[in-house]
């Protein structure tokens, strides 16, 4: 069900910093911020030749960013993004095999203003995963 893998997400406690260190000593590509006030979080993508890294960091109060980086206060591994082409369909799929999905299970726009959704850590190894839709033509590059 799942596809390629879209992105891996990062959470820091300096975007500017983080955001430097990729560009400046990993010599790569970095974009420029960008707030998701639905989200609570303000994002920063370092492109690579086959995914992209999604640097997060706190937006607002009630962001889970800010409680993940309470208890991870040097940053760290946030969650993985997986391609979905139909994420209705995958979310079908998961409740009926018993995942849970965060929230109100209704699919969101996310980083790239495609709908997600997010399944929760306990049923997949301690890691959070976020599910993105994703259409044919991106899925499959010529
Ligand atoms: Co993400």
């Amino acid at each position: 069900m799942i596809g390629r893998l879209n992105h891996v997400a990062i959470a820091v406690a300096d975007l500017e910093a983080a955001a430097a260190q990729y560009r400046d000593v990993l010599g790569a590509k970095v974009s420029d911020p960008a707030d998701l006030p639905e989200h609570g979080v303000t994002t920063v993508f370092v492109e690579l030749p086959n995914t992209k890294i999604e640097l997060l960091h706190p937006l607002g109060e009630e962001s889970p960013i800010r409680r993940f980086l309470e208890r991870n206060p040097a940053g760290g591994l946030h969650h993985v993004c997986f391609e979905v082409s139909d994420i209705l369909a995958a979310r079908e799929h998961l409740i009926a095999k018993g995942a849970r999905i965060i929230g109100d299970g209704q699919p969101r726009p996310g980083a790239h203003g495609k709908p997600v959704l997010f399944l929760h850590p306990k049923d997949f190894a301690g890691a959070l995963i976020e599910l993105e839709q994703t259409s044919e033509l991106e899925q499959a590059p010529p």
